[in-house]
């Protein structure tokens, strides 16, 4: 393609790090279709001869479904994407072909390529995320009432609900969808025409282009045009923070499913076996999960390294662009999928979780909010009553709410026997009233307004 200046190829070392097609082959559709809107508009700009520009346009349709049926073929002579489908078009029509890239160069031409691929994939974890949420809000509601307990260091702290457990993580997953939002909003401008860096001489119109190709308007500076990768970066990002909270919502699944917690029942379908201890169920699919997320932050941070000292306007480095944006993003697809896969179908053992909640003295707090409320006692000095009847239950080896009436008066002689009524589990979630508790009916106000909003 640039044969003019050269008197020698390329050593076959140079070839093989200087070409992308080996991956960036994955943007085929996305360069077709920057091409046929590149050309449309070259043809009613009068640069390129209407006839000239309907051969390229149906030449660019034959290659299109060539590639589609076989795959793009990898020759490393042609570099990249661009050029093994230009090539395709000169062995199809012609010197022709050679107008096609008139007013553009391959810098602008794959930065919108990628703008496109990113925001399909943005589209893409969108619905998925949709899917997920779904899934949590439906178990959710099904486990509003039941009992578990909640944690903070991993200890047993209060009661709370199920279905509160399961819908943080919908607002976990509500912020990760704001922010694809966000990127997909950012990136939706259009660099082509930007050209090599500095615009073009031809009377191009690139509002055409960015219309024809879904964008929002044309982008405003043809330096940055070219040098800009914050949309695949911002993919990146709002990828690594949703991959985090998939992989913390897989940890609470692995350490549920562990013999000692016992709050689950992981499905079949994402468990596997060991060849040597039949009584297991390991929960592979979850710890993957967990696994792809140490990955995804490498790409992202493998992607701010390689930008972070780049002048403007393109260099070669940029070209690194694009794998860890696709891995990062089949990681993704795959993580979201198997979590919503589990989210809808494990089997939720709230016997188990209910019998847990009643031994930890979850209802501890329950019992110094009564002596402030009933006995105007100070909460410090309430604190303090309640660590001992703490201690009582410990020792007698009840949960509070089996402590005898007689063993409370001796502990504060202000506590009677109204106090029992606070000390159950499900009195105390029914008590979190507060907008946001963990209340049953909150978190049934919250799940009705989740469902309003997922339609
Ligand atoms: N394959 C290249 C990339 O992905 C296309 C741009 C090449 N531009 C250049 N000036 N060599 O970055």
């Amino acid at each position: 393609m640039w044969g003019g200046r050269f008197a020698a190829g390329p050593a076959s070392i140079m070839r093989e790090i200087n070409a992308s097609i080996p991956f960036d082959k994955r943007l085929w559709k996305q360069d077709i279709a920057g091409s046929k809107a590149h050309v449309a508009m070259l043809a009613t700009q009068g640069i390129v001869a209407q006839a000239d520009a309907d051969a390229i346009a149906a030449g660019l349709d034959t290659i299109a479904a060539e590639y589609e049926a076989n795959g793009v073929p990898v020759n490393l002579d042609l570099e990249d994407i661009h050029m093994v489908t230009e090539s395709r078009l000169a062995d199809l029509i012609g010197p022709v072909a050679g107008r096609l890239h008139t007013a553009r160069s391959r810098n602008d031409q794959v930065a919108t390529d990628f703008r496109l691929w990113v925001r399909d994939a943005i589209d893409e974890v969108e619905a998925g995320l949709l899917g997920l949420q779904r899934a949590l809000v439906a178990r959710a509601e099904e486990q509003a009432d039941a009992v578990m307990p909640g944690f903070t260091h991993l200890q047993s702290a209060q009661p709370v609900t199920l279905g509160h457990h399961l819908m943080a993580y919908y607002e976990m997953v509500r912020r990760d969808r704001s922010r694809f939002a966000d990127a997909r909003a950012r990136l939706n401008e259009c660099p082509l025409g930007a050209a090599a860096l500095a615009g073009t001489g031809f009377p191009t119109n690139r509002h055409m282009t960015a219309t024809a190709l879904g964008f929002a308007k044309p982008t405003d500076n043809s330096l940055d045009s070219v040098s800009d990768r914050d949309f695949a970066l911002d993919y990146l990002m709002a990828a690594t923070q949703a991959s985090l909270h998939l992989s913390r919502l897989a940890e609470e699944f692995i350490i549920w499913a562990s013999q000692p917690f016992g709050f689950v029942k992981l499905p079949d379908a994402y468990s596997t076996g060991s060849s040597i201890m039949p009584q297991k169920r390991n929960p592979d699919a979850a710890e993957l999960v967990r696994g792809h997320a140490g990955r995804i932050m490498g790409c992202m941070t493998a992607l701010c390294v390689t930008m972070k000292g780049l002048p403007l306007a393109y260099s070669k480095d940029m070209q690194d662009d694009k794998p860890p944006v696709f891995e990062a993003h089949d990681l993704l697809a795959l993580s979201i999928a198997a979590m919503t896969g589990m989210v809808g179908t494990v089997t939720f053992r709230t016997d188990r979780m209910r019998g847990l909640a009643e031994s930890g003295f979850a209802t501890a707090t329950d019992l110094a909010d009564w002596l402030v409320r009933e006995g105007g006692i100070p909460f410090r000095e309430a604190h303090h009553i309640t660590g001992r009847a703490v201690a009582a239950a410990e020792s007698a080896g009840v949960p509070m709410d089996q402590l005898p009436i007689a063993t409370l008066k001796d502990i504060d002689a202000r506590i009677d026997e109204r106090v029992y009524a606070v000390l159950t589990v499900d009195a105390s979630v029914a008590s979190r009233q507060s907008h946001g508790g963990t209340a049953p009916s909150q978190v049934r106000a919250r799940i009705a307004e989740a469902k309003e909003v997922l339609g």
